[in-house]
């Protein structure tokens, strides 16, 4: 099984353990992945649709993993219980989706938890969920398949209320990275947050607030 670009991020941040459970697998490639390079020993395949959980059991029965991968029919996590998986990867979907499972699922705040999340959309407003319920991003990479640029973030549970600004969440972690995917990925932000603060100042709206973020993350830029 060969990843692409965004997936092998993804992997890359998963750690090694008993049991991974991938919501939104469609066809299962993430979790092949880890137990065919000795990252999980098995995992939970979850599908929202029957539809992908169909694609999934087709992989899963052409690497011969029937019996590593169990394929489960669930909205989010509802149909985990608490506590069953402490290793967890959403992908693939937007970013409020990803933050409504977190708002939804309570046990979810557990030290043990450990979350790899890659948001297509609205990674600012993900960060934000996340760290409104406590969770640290620890590590965030950025990867690119042809022209599209994707993040791939990793979070726990803390426990202790987090301190962020508006720049926090819309450059996340990234600002600790020095290579060059996301020094772009920064860039790119950035440029899409001047052309939004353009076009407001241009219809002669407010822009104070939006003027102060994009102040704020070219701070940032400045420092990394
Ligand atoms: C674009 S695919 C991503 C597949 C894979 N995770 C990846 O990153 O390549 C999104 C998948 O999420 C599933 N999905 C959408 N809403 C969901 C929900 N509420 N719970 C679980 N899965 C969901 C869809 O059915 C679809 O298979």
């Amino acid at each position: 099984m060969k990843l692409d670009n965004r997936l092998s991020a993804v992997a890359s941040l998963v750690n090694k353990c008993d049991c991974i459970a991938d919501i939104g697998t469609d066809h299962a490639y993430l979790p092949v992945y880890l137990i065919g390079n000795n990252k999980a020993r098995r995992a939970v395949a979850a599908d929202v649709r029957k539809g992908p959980l169909d694609n999934a059991r087709k992989t899963v029965s052409q690497y011969g993993l029937e019996d590593k991968i169990e394929l489960r029919l669930s909205d989010g996590l509802n149909s985990f219980k608490e506590g069953e998986v402490r290793e967890i990867a959403v992908c693939g979907m937007g970013g409020l989706l990803i933050a409504d499972f977190i708002r939804r699922t309570a046990w979810l705040k557990s030290p043990e938890t450990h979350l790899v999340l890659q948001p297509m959309t609205h990674a600012e407003d993900l960060r934000k969920t996340l760290f409104d319920n406590r969770f640290y991003i620890d590590r965030e990479v950025a990867a690119a398949d042809g022209d599209k640029l994707y993040i791939a973030l990793s979070a726990y549970y803390s426990g202790r209320v987090i301190e962020y600004s508006k720049a926090d969440c819309v450059l996340g972690s990234l600002v600790n990275n020095s290579d060059e995917l996301s020094r772009r990925y920064i860039l790119k932000t950035a440029a899409a947050y001047e052309k939004k603060l353009a076009a407001l100042k241009a219809a002669s709206k407010n822009t104070v607030e939006l003027e102060k973020l994009v102040l704020e993350i070219h701070r940032y830029i400045d420092k990394a």
